[in-house]
């Protein structure tokens, strides 16, 4: 296979079809793997990231939402653990630093961007991003765009069934 981008669009009608690829994701990713969500507000992007605890096995007693003013929450998971951020409300690339960015890369975490801008413009390679968008009946419309063997490999091994 190349390196070349294999590209996944799913619909997803309900928020338990994005939980449940969230849910497939984690239950299929290695670690130190990253994703970038990319959509508008209320897109889906936290939605996928419950899914992705789920499959991961983080405790069920953790409720995940947007970390959108403490920019990163951490969860212990079954064999690795989940870093899921929110760069929303990041107001400069230097201020990864402050919420300890740079002490997760390398470690055996899943992570996971929502508003990845920053990033990016820093040249911050993702294995896999997802792009959601509205239908015209409010349905999703998500999209993988894996990058890297890494990426390929876990795209290749999802069966979403409700495409
Ligand atoms: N097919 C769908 N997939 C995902 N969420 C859906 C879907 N249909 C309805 N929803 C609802 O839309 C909302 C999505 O909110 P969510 O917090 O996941 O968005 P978000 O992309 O993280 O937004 P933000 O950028 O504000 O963090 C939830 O209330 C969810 O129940
Ligand atoms: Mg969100």
């Amino acid at each position: 296979m190349t390196e070349k981008n294999l590209i996944k669009k799913i619909h997803s009608h309900t928020a338990e079809q994005t939980l449940d690829l969230g849910k497939q994701i984690g239950q299929t990713v290695s670690s130190q793997f990253s994703i970038a969500l990319k959509g508008d507000l209320g897109a889906g992007k936290t939605t996928l990231v419950q899914g992705l605890a789920k499959g991961l096995g983080v405790n069920d007693g953790y409720y995940i939402t947007s970390p959108t003013f403490n920019i990163m929450n951490e969860y212990p998971a079954k064999n690795f653990r989940l870093c899921h951020l929110d760069l929303y409300r990041l107001g400069s690339a230097d201020e990864l630093e402050y919420i300890g960015f740079d002490d997760i890369m390398g470690t055996d975490a899943v992570i996971v961007v929502e508003w990845p801008g920053f990033l990016e413009e820093m040249q911050f390679k993702f294995d896999l991003e997802i792009k959601f968008e509205f239908d015209g009946n409010y349905n999703r419309i998500i999209s993988l765009f894996p990058s890297g063997q890494p990426g390929i490999n876990l795209v290749s091994k999802l069966f979403y069934k409700y495409e």
